[in-house]
């Protein structure tokens, strides 16, 4: 009889990511339509740009041969400084108004993998990081493996309550845990799962939280901006990390998958320097450097403004789709007679639905029986909360960014049959909606 493996305490700690449940839900029930998966428009994928650079790059035998190489640990130079360039456009700053530079920039698989780096440079088992309640499922998965206690603090429509975090450092200055904080993370444009942007007086509100309460250590806060190119109505707000003027409070992590192609899986961390080094020898040892082709692919449709006009397209597109899931709630739920709130998102690609407590979402309630028996899938809210705080369970995330305008209709037609299914709509009570816009 073969030994059993004996395997490490992070592997023990590592569940398995909720996204493994969606996949296998798909394949049970090949008629499903997803409003779970949170992927991008399939449509409107850069086909043509790519297409255009890279045979541009292989058309070269020099050109070519670099992309087809390794590159460097920390990213392609010339892509970190048309990045820097574009995130000051981004804020609306000039270079000398910054004290970070393209030297600050790390590229990586994804920002996927940059939130993973981080937690393992910055982080000790029962270190304490806050987030916000909900807050993107998969980082909770990364901070569950690394052993980390996460404390929430809750969110409205302004974004997470600043105050409340206040409260929260006040609490843990005052208990002695204050030491073991070390991130503050939001997803604070057009946030996933909520659709919520935290607001400039909160930007700055939070920026003054760590720096006050960065006592013996400095506490940093992640400020994962990946939606941020995705907003189709209203004013863009400056990145928290533009607001910190000194470069040392805020890691920004962003990526190409939202506004282009997730396919190139590239994502890039603008650090705090002296973070830079530590993480790079992470980085050193995880793989030496992110694919050098997509960067290079990159770099050049960045040179020649097909990434700025894509993502203008790409805007245009998201909100068409946004308002096509916007009029199918309300037609499905009117808000004159149905308790069912949600979110309406100026950017990004989630609508956050709220039903009464009585109407449970999650896995094995009568609703998302019903709603899989339609054939309809949404994230549960509860993935979307730490297993060690309080988990409504009446919420569900609705991403209307890879299903098509007539899948969207007909999966809010079956999200409204499944609901009337589980609990005639005059039964259910109009209790737990509190900062939730209709
Ligand atoms: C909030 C947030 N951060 C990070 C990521 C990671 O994306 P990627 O690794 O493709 O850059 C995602 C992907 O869905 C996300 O929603």
């Amino acid at each position: 009889m073969t030994a059993p493996l004996e395997f490490s305490t992070r592997a023990h700690q590592t569940d398995e990511p909720p996204i493994s449940y969606f996949i296998q839900q798909g394949v049970e029930n090949p008629n499903l339509i997803s409003l779970a998966a949170g992927l991008v428009d399939p449509e409107s994928l850069p086909v043509e740009e790519v297409r255009a650079v890279t045979n541009e790059i292989l058309a070269d035998p020099r050109s070519a041969q670099a992309a087809l190489q390794y590159g460097t640990t920390q990213g392609y130079g010339p892509l970190r400084d048309k990045i820097h360039r574009h995130l000051l456009a981004l804020d609306g700053l000039k270079p000398s108004e910054v004290s970070n530079s393209a030297d600050d920039i790390v590229l990586s698989t994804g920002s996927q993998q940059l939130l993973y780096l981080l937690g393992e440079v910055l982080l000790n088992p029962g270190d304490i990081v806050i987030t916000e309640a909900p807050s993107y499922f998969v980082y909770h998965g990364i901070l569950g493996s690394l052993g980390i206690r996460t404390l929430t603090v809750p969110m409205d429509d302004n974004g997470m309550n600043t105050d409340a975090l206040e409260e929260l450092l006040t609490r843990l200055e005052a208990s002695g845990e204050l030491p073991r904080v070390k991130l503050v993370y939001t997803v604070d444009y057009f946030q996933n799962p909520t659709g919520l942007t935290l607001s400039l007086p909160r930007r700055r509100h939070l920026l003054d939280l760590v720096q006050r309460f960065s006592k013996t250590q400095r506490i940093l806060i992640l400020e994962d901006a990946a939606y941020r190119e995705l907003r189709f109505d209203g004013d863009d707000v400056p990145s928290i990390k533009s607001i910190d003027r000194t470069n040392e409070y805020v890691i920004l992590a962003m990526t190409f998958s939202k506004p282009l192609s997730p396919g190139l899986k590239t994502g890039y961390g603008v650090l705090p320097r002296d973070l830079v080094g530590p993480l790079l020898r992470f980085k050193g040892n995880h793989d030496f450097g992110s694919s050098n082709l997509d960067q290079h692919i990159l770099d050049r449709v960045m040179a020649n403004g097909s990434y700025q006009r894509h993502v203008e397209e790409l805007r245009g597109v998201y909100r068409a789709k946004r308002d096509t899931l916007l009029a199918a709630l309300a037609e499905e739920f009117p808000p004159a007679n149905s308790p069912l709130r949600w979110t309406r998102p100026v950017g990004g690609l989630y609508v956050w639905l709220i039903c009464p407590p009585a109407l449970e979402t999650g896995p094995g309630s009568p609703f998302m029986e019903a709603a899989l028996r339609e054939g309809v899938l949404y994230v549960p809210g509860s993935f979307c909360y730490v297993k060690n705080g309080v988990v409504p369970n009446h919420e569900a995330r609705l991403c209307y960014g890879v299903a098509s305008h007539e899948q969207i209709r007909e999966a809010v037609r079956r999200l409204g049959k499944a609901a009337r299914e589980v609990m005639p709509m005059e039964k259910i009570t109009m209790r737990g909606l509190a900062g939730c816009k209709a």
